[in-house]
């Protein structure tokens, strides 16, 4: 067996229920160095038996697996042979399924609980006998199927995880994928190394490696078109597709004027003709188109609008010339799926600005979405296999209408100068002090305000910069940063300095809500 086929040998495969945490039970396995595909339920168990998985996990969901019209599997999954470990629903379901009895719980559990484990289960080795677990059920197990023995408890649930060691079956009523589960993690790869016997030779460079493979089965000789943003996850994307198709792959960069200082550039140097990427790379320097769709519009979401519809323009005059292509390429990570409710069997959390406005207007067959299982993280980790550099693999979020949001009121091209400029200054001193990886996301915008001030024996009057920093997990709330004093200065007197037209630098406070991360 070479290294290749051992590598795909040591699947690990997690069934959908439609539960939150679903991307995250694969994640976790993943860092068990185990590599790890989902698939929905109802995925016909003969192309499951074909995969030849190491194990199995079922997730959570949010139905109750005793209705009629809930998902459900067919018993034959428990008698493979192959190890399966269900959670919560997945639990559930594999206990209902077997014989055993799932009811409304008297007390629905939901947050952090202590757990009672025995642990002389495979599952529960080197985890404390009681442990911080966070559940979320109002369904319990009542009692559980023939041959299964509890192997966990709560004040208020009798069956927090049960097993059949001898057909290596395991049940556990809390989410051990989330933070919260204290030793979830040690819970995960007790199943993935210990049950399931994988070794853990899965890296990132083997999803390189297998993606690799796949595009170039999906793609054949086919034509693939990108837009190429220059963001952290287009640019992954075109990486991966460099490497699997090479000049098959056509990357159009348009650069609307409202990029970071020099970013067109370094986009360019590492993708364009000159950079390390085998592909064709089109650069559309569309400044003077936008600025002039942009000349007296103020109001924010017509500003968005302009700068999204004329991106379509641009990207479609562009994609004439190319002709007809087989795939349309996208930069879509996980977390773009499960906010806009496509991800399988979840719930819809919010839309996204990034995926659903499919551009309708380019000739193509297909979508190809390279990274839509990886989290950030992961894109990232990718990104430096594929060798893209640190500098563009850790880019912060930048809003696909970029600086035109960063600019209170009409954009013009002299705003655009000034926020570049204190923009750069900005995040060459959070660079210098270290901060740059820690802090969530920070940006220079100008303010619409003028002001009066004196600089030498002379009266200005010019402009105000914010600065602002935030810390978030999920961008939908977000803390200010506390950037220190001693590096806000400096920040305050080089911008001032440095940078004509500004006269004044405030540091914005406000959290999220009531603020937004940005300004528009
Ligand atoms: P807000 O301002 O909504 O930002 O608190 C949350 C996150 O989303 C980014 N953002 C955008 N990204 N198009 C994008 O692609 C947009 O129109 C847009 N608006 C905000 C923002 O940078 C932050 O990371």
């Amino acid at each position: 067996m070479d290294r290749k086929e051992k590598l795909s040998a040591e699947k690990v495969i997690v069934i959908d229920f439609g539960g939150q945490y679903n991307q995250l039970v694969a994640r976790r396995v993943r860092e068990c160095n185990v590599y790890c595909e989902i698939y929905s339920y109802k995925t016909d168990i003969e192309q499951i038996k074909t995969m030849n998985p190491k194990g199995i996990i079922l997730t959570g969901g949010p139905n109750s697996c005793y209705e009629e019209k809930a998902p459900t599997y067919q018993k034959e999954l428990f008698a493979l042979g192959i190890p399966v470990l269900g959670l919560c629903y997945g639990a559930q379901l594999m206990m209902h399924v077997l014989g055993g009895k799932v009811e409304k719980a008297p007390v629905r559990e939901y947050g952090k609980t202590q757990v009672h484990v025995d642990l002389s289960s495979p599952l529960f080795a080197d985890v404390a006998e009681t442990t911080t677990c966070w559940m979320s059920h109002f369904d319990y197990i009542s009692q559980v199927a023939a041959g299964f023995r509890i192997t966990a408890h709560t004040a208020d649930c009798p069956v927090a995880a049960a097993e059949c060691a001898e057909k290596r079956l395991y049940a556990i009523q809390f989410h051990p994928e989330v933070l919260h589960t204290v030793e979830g993690t040690k819970m995960l790869y007790n199943f993935v190394r210990g049950v399931c016997g994988c070794t853990g030779a899965w890296r990132m460079d083997s999803f390189v490696e297998e993606s690799v493979k796949q595009i170039r089965e999906k793609v054949g000789s086919g034509k693939v078109l990108l837009a190429l943003s220059g963001g952290v996850d287009s640019s992954v994307a075109a990486g991966l597709l460099s490497r699997a198709i090479g000049k098959q792959l056509t990357c159009v960069f348009v650069d609307h004027g409202l990029l970071r200082k020099d970013e067109g550039n370094e986009v360019e140097a590492v993708f364009g003709p000159n950079g390390d990427f085998d592909l064709n790379f089109i650069r559309v320097n569309a400044q003077e188109r936008y600025y002039a769709k942009l000349a007296g519009v103020t109001e924010p979401e017509t500003k968005r609008k302009i700068i999204g519809e004329e991106f379509i323009r641009v990207f479609e005059e562009e994609a004439k010339k190319i002709g007809a292509v087989d795939f349309l390429a996208q930069g879509t990570i996980y977390p773009d799926v499960v906010e806009s409710g496509l991800g399988g069997e979840s719930a819809v959390i919010k839309s996204h600005h990034n995926v659903g406005g499919l551009p309708d207007y380019v000739d193509f067959k297909e979508i190809i979405e390279p990274l839509r299982d990886l989290f950030k993280d992961e894109v990232r980790k990718a990104g430096l296999e594929l060798g893209i550099p640190e500098k563009l693999v850790y880019r912060q979020p930048f809003p696909g209408p970029g600086l035109g949001i960063r600019i209170i009121g009409e954009v013009t091209a002299k705003k655009v100068r000034i926020v570049q400029e204190a923009d750069a200054i900005y995040r060459e001193e959070i660079a210098k002090a270290g901060l740059d990886r820690t802090i969530g996301q920070y940006f220079a915008a100008l303010t619409n305000m003028r002001s009066v001030g004196v600089m030498g024996d002379e009266r200005t009057y010019d402009y105000a910069v914010a600065l602002r920093a935030v810390n978030t997990v999920d961008f939908m709330t977000a803390e200010s940063a506390e950037v220190p004093w001693e590096v806000l200065q400096v920040v305050m007197s080089r911008i001032i300095n440095e940078v004509r037209g500004v006269n004044r630098v405030f540091y914005d406070l406000t959290s999220k809500p009531p603020g937004t991360i940005e300004f528009e």
